[in-house]
């Protein structure tokens, strides 16, 4: 973590930055930023092609992501991400998605300027935190990503990487999808096996063509995350959980407390092994509307609230479930390449 000294930097927001990842992708549009000055708080994440920080622009609450330079190294699949995120996002615009203000130079480095996402990331209200955690709360966050994923694929927006640690939420725990390093558009036969082991497609594991259906599979683990508060596979390494979904079929077991018990029949239709038995996310979102409506009015019902889901959840586990196995046929090609991301 970096230091809590506020560092004043000024910058010329939508100038230096903007044209730095304009020049390497004419398609970006020119985000609307004012110049600006940049006060850079304290360092709140890092990745291996950024570092996250929190500052302050005229008043408001930012987050600024930038590219990691190694001196010596052109750092071209970081500078690529960061291309990627930013001609996509500037072109998006929706409550459940994390918003980029605009671009600069920070720190000798081009730069993100992002809404402050002040309650941090989803893996970690889930993970690491003791927040007591309503069925309420579980299942409106659920249906604030769905409602984020499914404006992506109206948009024609692939995310690629749909997971718990790509999902940011604000200081009254709104949930947002962000992190569009490795996001793609419809169009091209995509084929590259991109995201992370525990979330992804089979199809995109074996490297077969895919779709937007991919990021509806990895919708699906973050339901069966957010309905267990567990990680999917946490027992195996991310290889051996590529390996069971690939080419096993298995599925992390079902086993959800009541209320949350409705979500199972979605989970499961979204991790399905051929992307066409998969709903597409505008189905999911309707679905995940009416469960959160029925869990929110039983909530409401019992004066006192909802129980504490990872009680509920603790008394659940006797001791550890077995995967379950899909029931299907044809053996499924083994995942080939080295793992890209955990
Ligand atoms: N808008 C934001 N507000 C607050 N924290 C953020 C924001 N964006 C990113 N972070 C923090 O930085 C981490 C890494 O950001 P992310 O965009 O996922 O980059 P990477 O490509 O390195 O995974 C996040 O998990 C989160 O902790
Ligand atoms: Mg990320």
């Amino acid at each position: 973590m970096g230091s809590a000294m506020p560092m004043k930097t000024p910058v010329i927001l939508g100038t230096n930055g903007a044209a730095a990842i304009a020049s390497a992708d004419p398609e970006i549009k020119a985000v609307p930023l004012q110049t600006a000055e940049l006060i850079l708080l304290g360092e709140v994440g890092s990745g291996s092609g950024s570092s996250v920080w929190r500052g302050r622009v005229a008043g408001l609450d930012v987050a600024v992501k930038v590219l990691k330079t190694t001196p010596g190294t052109s750092n071209k699949d970081a500078l690529r991400g960061f291309v990627q995120e930013a001609r996509i996002l500037s072109q998006l615009c929706h409550p459940s998605i994390c918003m980029l203000y605009g671009t600069c130079m920070q720190l000798s480095s081009p730069a993100l300027v992002f809404e402050f996402m002040a309650g941090g990331s989803l893996f970690d209200l889930l993970h690491n935190s003791p927040a007591e955690l309503f069925p309420s709360t579980l299942s409106r966050i659920a249906l604030e990503v769905a409602s984020g994923v499914a404006y992506l694929h109206q948009q024609e927006v692939i995310h690629r990487d749909v997971k718990s640690a790509n999902v940011l939420l604000d200081a009254d725990l709104h949930a947002k999808v962000s992190d569009f390093g490795i996001s793609t558009t419809f169009g091209p036969e995509h084929t590259a096996e991109t995201g992370t082991y525990r979330s992804m497609a089979p199809e995109v594991l074996t490297h077969h063509p895919y779709n937007e259906m991919c990021d509806v599979f990895s919708f699906g683990v973050l339901l069966w995350e957010i309905g267990h508060i567990e990680i999917p596979f946490g027992s195996d390494s991310f290889l051996q959980a590529a390996f069971a979904v690939a080419v096993e079929r298995k599925r992390p077991p079902v086993a959800l407390p009541p209320p949350l018990g409705a979500l199972a029949p979605l989970i499961q239709a979204c991790w399905q092994h051929e992307p066409s038995d998969r709903p597409p996310m505008s189905r999911v979102l309707t679905e995940l509307q009416a469960i959160e409506a029925q869990i929110r009015q039983l909530e409401e019902r019992h004066a006192g609230g909802g129980t504490c889901m990872r009680s509920a959840i603790r008394s659940l586990r006797a001791g550890p479930m077995p995967a379950q196995r899909l029931p299907s046929a044809e053996p499924v090609q083994a995942p080939q390449a080295p793992p890209s991301a955990q």
